[in-house]
């Protein structure tokens, strides 16, 4: 977590607390609105069921009633039977035919037959189709007799619908037949909205259903649980889920009368959650709206929260490349502006302390210089000796010339010998100025021979050989010639004091090009840097040398002043000698 950006952090979290917040609320609201709906489902479903088996049974007790009625009557006076079937069926618009079946001792046996002429013709139904339809699906008269009423499906495909009533008299003798339009009860099951209902017969096949074709089809729906629920006699009414065709449902079952047929009314559940469904897809496209939303208004917070922070990083990259003294504006947020604050102030101490190190510096860069100087009063003292002795001898034999002449020739001899005094002394001094750090053109060549000239005579007076080879077209380059001098001049009375005890006294300078670079070489024939010298060489303060002899600053000075003149000092090592390369980048243009 903490390896991500803060402002990574702040988008990522802002995101996930929405995400969570959003699923929480999507769930918690889906439940609620399903379970709710699901409730109100059964409970529209019982309502629904229980309705329309109240109607089919008023309906059917009526008609039933109305059938023993006929019945009796006939039993009294058949011969009127005719008369009475119209004066008490016509009315109802639903009876195409009518049929009395005697009970004997020997069996059944149909004892009158009426048409009602007038409907069937209008409906365009034969009479024969009925007597098809009868034949095709007989009335149970054994069931009739047990439970006094019995309602059947009697369509005759491919087209009858046709319903059918049987009823047993009152004194058990007959049983009066009905076939009946279904559309009365096709008219209950047909409610509109998400509701379907389906009525059944004690078999548990249809007898209104909203798909005619089933009706038709005497489809058998005695698989279905709900059906199996309210046939089975245990509860007349109740509500269960249950599945068919792959799909769940929502059914509410009641029978009608003591099983002589049942409704139910049922719902698919991908249709009464349809609309939670819908809900929860669209709330669910709005939370991916509003955590979209959310996110880009956290990014742009996040890089407004993080925009100083970057300014401050910035800040530090710049004063770590040495811009000392880099300030930011002092802005945004109270933590924000307290680190800046500490940032500038930071960053004014570093020039302060970058002013004191260069000084410290500074002084440690004299400081070795005034040791190599100390070193070389021996052999200037010695050098200047020679003139001195000169304008010495000079003068004496000036103040007993016997001439004006001739003491002429003696001052301009002294004056010779002053000025070759005076040069090495002012090269001397010209070095031990302090230093400073001023960059201006100089030719490599020119460096090496100034070096030379401080340092020859103590060579020589060392029994050093200095060879040169001094190489052309070197290309000027931008340096520092007094602090370059020191360098050299480090380098070789190093060579010359390696070789104080070697028999082949030799040092050679050369001058060569190397790409945009000029390489100065200072090779000796000493005994070489044994590796663990090699290792500590540029080290401040390591020195092999006796206490008084080497201050072991010479190396590691030389090379902060190379490498300010964005060169490099190397050392190389080998049985004949060691050689040190000094390599300055060649000005351009
Ligand atoms: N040409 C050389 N041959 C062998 N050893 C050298 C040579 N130049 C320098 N050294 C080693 O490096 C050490 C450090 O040199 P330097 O930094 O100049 O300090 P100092 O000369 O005061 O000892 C010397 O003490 C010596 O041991
Ligand atoms: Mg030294």
């Amino acid at each position: 977590m903490t390896r991500l950006s803060i402002r990574a952090q702040v988008v990522l979290l802002v995101g996930l607390l929405l995400l969570a917040a959003m699923a929480v609320y999507l769930t918690l609201a889906t439940r609620i609105v399903t379970r709710d709906k699901e409730a109100t489902v059964y409970d529209v479903n019982a309502l629904v069921a229980g309705t329309v088996a109240d109607q089919v049974e008023t309906t059917v007790d009526g008609f039933a009633d109305k059938l023993r009625y006929f019945g009796q009557e006939y039993a009294s006076t058949p011969g009127d039977a005719e008369r009475r079937a119209k004066s008490l069926f016509s009315a109802d618009d639903e009876v195409l035919s009518l049929e009395v079946n005697t009970i004997t001792e020997g069996g059944i046996e149909r004892s009158f037959l009426y048409f009602d002429a007038e409907r069937l013709s209008s409906l365009n139904i034969e009479k024969e189709d009925i007597l098809l339809a009868r034949k095709q699906t007989p009335v149970p008269f054994a069931v009739v007799r047990r439970t006094g009423v019995v309602l059947q499906n009697a369509s005759l495909p491919p087209d009858l619908a046709l319903l059918r009533l049987s009823a047993v008299t009152a004194d058990g003798k007959a049983v009066i037949t009905a076939e009946l339009r279904p559309e009365r009860l096709l008219k209950t099951v047909t409610t509109g909205g998400v509701t379907r209902v389906f009525l059944v017969d004690s078999l548990g096949r249809v007898l209104a259903h909203r798909d005619a074709s089933k009706v038709i089809a005497h489809e058998d729906l005695s698989g279905l649980t709900p059906v199996q629920s309210a046939l089975s006699g245990k509860a007349a009414r109740g509500a269960e889920q249950y599945e068919t065709d792959g799909e769940q449902r929502l059914a509410s079952y009641a029978r009608v009368g003591s099983g002589l047929a049942a409704v139910v009314a049922e719902v698919p559940v991908a249709e009464v959650f349809g609309a939670t469904r819908e809900l929860s897809s669209r709330s669910l496209l709005f939370a991916a709206g509003i955590v979209a939303l959310a996110l880009v208004l956290a990014i742009i917070l996040s890089r407004a929260l993080t925009a100083p922070l970057k300014r401050l990083s910035d800040t530090m990259v710049v004063i770590s490349k040495g811009e000392y003294g880099t300030t930011v504006p002092i802005e945004g947020a109270p933590e924000i502006r307290s680190v800046g604050t500490a940032l500038n102030e930071m960053s004014r101490e570093l020039i302060r302390r970058s002013d004191d190190l260069q000084r410290a510096h500074n002084n440690l860069v004299q400081s070795e210089k005034l040791s190599a100087i100390g070193e070389l009063a021996a052999s200037v003292a010695h050098e200047v000796k020679n003139p001195m002795v000169g304008i010495l001898g000079f003068a004496q034999l000036g103040k007993e010339a016997d001439s004006m002449s001739e003491a002429k020739e003696y001052f301009g001899l002294i004056e010779s010998d002053t000025l070759r005094a005076n040069k090495i002394l002012q090269t001397l001094l010209e070095f031990a100025r302090p230093p400073e750090m001023d960059m201006e053109p100089l030719e490599v060549n020119e460096v090496v021979q100034g070096a030379l000239q401080l340092c020859q005579h103590q060579l020589q007076m060392q029994g050093v050989k200095v060879a040169t080879s001094l190489g052309d077209g070197l290309g000027g380059i931008l340096g520092n010639n007094n602090q370059l001098r020191q360098v050299l001049l480090n380098l070789m009375m190093n060579a010359g004091q390696a070789m104080a005890e070697s028999a082949t006294k030799r040092v050679t300078v050369s001058t060569v090009v190397d790409g945009d670079f000029a390489k100065v070489l200072v090779a000796d024939t000493g005994p070489g840097i044994p590796p663990e010298v090699m290792q500590n060489l540029f080290k401040p303060f390591f020195t092999t040398k006796r206490r008084g002899l080497g201050t072991g600053l010479g190396l590691s000075v030389s090379r902060s002043i190379i490498e300010a003149h964005k060169g490099t000092l190397t050392a190389e090592s080998a049985p004949g000698g060691a050689t040190f390369i000094v390599r300055l980048p060649v000005r351009k243009g």
